[in-house]
């Protein structure tokens, strides 16, 4: 038997291994501590910090087989599979910092979003929705750490459907059908729980996939209500995620199984990988033959070039990979020309924006009392493996409701508790009259997600220097189809309080007050309901597509095997090549591309035998 000072130590050794505290108190202390910098943290306007340089001198790096741009989630994947051929030299240049274990805590990560891990970028001010955020304007964190966004997501692993990938295949990307693409899903994850398809799952990868141990009386809550409504418990990256489940995350153990946690801890002293922090890059390098031959960038203060023997490889992320190609002269010639910038490649780059949305004021409050702890209860409870600091979210459901006879789910219900008014407004920071107040005790939270946005947007340059932010417009809402896509799952989610399950519960659905809505149409009116998504919904931060793979240089930026059209070694490999949107979450995608780009690069040099 194992007395309690035993699993004590057993698990606080689990919980510390890796890190710097070996004393709960310390570690507590600096869990308390980040919070409350993450509340003073000013967020930068602009890259003149990180871009300033204390003179003009240019210094050589030196000359790599492989430049990889981005340690984030598909840069730390690259960086990994590419030095594994020993006599190829790669050099992975990240424009953040080390992440670390305040990071690893996926409970906690909306306070990363106040702190030097993110970008800072807003989108611009949008026409039809993001109403609620200042200046009509919605945040768009983006990850600049070892790690990328994979370092301060929610920590989701979700793939969506297998017809999304057969799609992107059907759209002209031959090899990237489901049967294609499911080895490389599998490839990176190590997932051992039970329930898994294990047909579906790998157990041999380096990136950890779990489920949280479960809050108690909430998992039979959600998995009765949703069973009395027809919907069956699935494991949802199995063959079809249609069904309620338990929400997969990328996790090990309590912490954080990022991409700098799963492929660059243990592979960083490879003698031919040399990563290099605080590195960023403002310019690719190109010659006359339109080769890119090497990268300029910034250091503490210096400027430095590095070249390339074999390629270029942009994994900046669906919104810095394009800002860098159209710095460096590759974009759509009209912008660029507006500019003053050079034009070299002619291509739709930053065009075909695509995001998630999600509508986040649904609520069913219950008799139940979920969590009623303190802050150093759940610190506590987070060294155990046990939420709510493992994660926020901890289940969700895929739906379809359109009536299409493809049975892609077309909304998702991430649910979970407790949910308290103060994380709500730290993953975004809404006016003053629109905060909802929920009852952390007893809400249920039912943020719906619109998986097939048929709005599109752009990104653009604010100008021809580094120093700016680039233009995010994801016109979200702008089509009236994704209004009744969202007003299909209100009606749905609706219909859990008529369930026996929920009736036990004494459960009752809730909205907060929308006064802008309320003053001009009938409550639950469909007006209502279109009025309130323009105000409430928000981005859940998969920009994707923005650099998208396709055989047709006029509508795709990159070919199959993920080479910039027009252009010499060079290729993007992020989730901007994502041809379109997923019926689920961006991570695992992104990380599979990576992983079959791996193989495809080493191929075109004949290090493997591939297909
Ligand atoms: C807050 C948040 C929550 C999310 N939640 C989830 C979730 O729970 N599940 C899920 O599946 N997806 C989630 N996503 C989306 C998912 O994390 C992203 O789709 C994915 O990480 C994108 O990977 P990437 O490699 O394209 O870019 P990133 O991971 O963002 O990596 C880009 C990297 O390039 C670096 N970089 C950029 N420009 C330069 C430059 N000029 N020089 C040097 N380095 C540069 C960045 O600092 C960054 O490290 C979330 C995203 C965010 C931001
Ligand atoms: C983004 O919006 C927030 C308010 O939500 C504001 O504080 C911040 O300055 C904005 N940042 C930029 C770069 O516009
Ligand atoms: C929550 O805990 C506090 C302090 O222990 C207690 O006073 C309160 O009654 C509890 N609330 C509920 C709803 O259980
Ligand atoms: C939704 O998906 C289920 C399960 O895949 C399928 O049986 C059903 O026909 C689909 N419903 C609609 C309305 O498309
Ligand atoms: C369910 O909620 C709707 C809308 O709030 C309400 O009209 C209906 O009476 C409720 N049904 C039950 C059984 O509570
Ligand atoms: C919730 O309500 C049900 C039905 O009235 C009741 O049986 C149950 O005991 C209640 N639970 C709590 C915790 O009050």
């Amino acid at each position: 038997m194992c007395t309690t000072t035993v699993c004590t130590i057993l698990i606080a050794f689990l919980a510390f291994a890796s890190s710097d505290y070996t004393n709960f108190n310390d570690f507590s202390e600096m869990v308390k501590k980040s919070i409350s910098e993450s509340k003073r943290y000013r967020l930068p306007l602009d890259n003149r910090k990180i871009a300033y340089t204390a003179d003009s001198s240019t210094n050589e790096f030196g000359e790599f087989d492989f430049i990889v741009v981005g340690a984030g989630s598909a840069g730390a994947v690259l960086a990994n599979r590419l030095s594994e051929i020993r006599h190829w030299k790669i050099l992975l240049l990240e424009a953040g910092g080390n992440d670390n274990d305040f990071s690893d805590i996926v409970g906690l990560a909306a306070h990363l979003f106040y702190s030097d891990m993110n970008w800072g970028y807003n989108t611009t001010a949008q026409k039809n929705m993001c109403f609620a955020m200042p200046n009509n304007q919605c945040i768009m964190p983006r990850g600049k750490a070892r790690g990328g966004s994979s370092t301060i997501n929610l920590g989701i692993y979700s793939r969506g459907h297998p017809e999304d990938y057969n799609r992107w295949e059907q759209l002209g990307n031959e090899g990237w059908s489901f049967d294609d693409v499911l080895h490389y899903f599998k490839k990176s994850e190590n997932a051992v729980f039970e329930g898994r398809d294990e047909g579906y799952h790998g157990n041999g990868g380096y990136m950890h996939v779990d489920v949280l141990r479960p809050t108690a009386g909430f998992q039979s809550a959600i998995f009765g209500a949703f069973q009395d409504l027809g919907y069956s418990n699935v494991d949802h990256n199995g063959p079809n995620p249609i069904g309620v489940s338990r929400m997969q995350f990328s996790l090990n153990y309590n912490k954080r199984a990022s991409t700098s946690r799963a492929f660059l801890d243990f592979f960083e002293k490879r003698p031919n990988l040399d990563l290099s922090l605080r590195s960023f890059v403002t310019a690719i390098l190109i010659d006359e033959s339109k080769r890119a031959y090497g990268v300029e960038f910034i250091k503490d203060g210096r400027r430095y070039v590095a070249r390339s023997k074999k390629e270029v490889i942009l994994s900046a992320g669906a919104v810095n990979t394009p800002q860098l190609l159209m710095l460096s002269g590759i974009g759509p010639k009209q912008h660029l020309g507006e500019l003053g910038i050079d034009v070299i490649q002619d291509l739709p780059v930053g065009e075909h924006l695509a995001d998630h949305v999600y509508y986040p004021a649904l609520f069913y409050r219950s008799n139940q009392t979920f969590y009623n702890q303190t802050v150093d209860d759940n610190i506590e409870d987070y060294t155990y493996n046990l939420r709510p600091l493992t994660s926020a979210l901890e289940m969700v459901s895929f739906v379809n409701l359109s009536g299409s006879k493809v049975d892609r789910p077309d909304v998702e219900y991430m649910i979970t508790v407790p949910t308290t008014t103060d994380n709500l407004r730290l993953l975004n920071p809404m006016k003053e009259e629109f905060i909802m107040d929920v009852d952390a005790l007893h809400d249920i939270w039912f943020p719906l997600v619109l998986l097939h946005p048929k709005s599109v947007g752009k990104v653009t340059l604010q100008s021809s220097s580094i120093f700016d932010f680039p233009l995010i417009d994801p016109n979200y809402l702008s089509d009236e189809a994704d209004l009744q896509t969202l007003y299909r799952g209100v009606q749905f989610i609706m219909r859990l309080n008529e369930t026996d399950t929920f009736k036990t519960y004494k459960a009752t659905f809730r909205h907060p007050p929308v006064p802008v809505c309320d003053d001009n149409h009938e409550r639950f009116s469909k007006e209502w309901w279109f009025c309130s998504f323009k105000t409430y919904s928000v981005s859940i931060l998969h920009p994707v597509s923005t650099t998208r793979m396709g055989n047709n240089p006029l509508t795709s930026v990159v070919n199959s095997r993920l080479q910039v059209h027009g252009m010499k070694d060079l290729r993007v490999i992020d989730a901007g090549v994502l041809p379109e949107l997923n019926s689920g979450h961006t991570n695992a995608p992104t990380i599979m591309v990576a992983e079959k780009a791996g193989d495809i690069i080493k191929s075109a040099y004949n290090e493997i035998c591939f297909q």
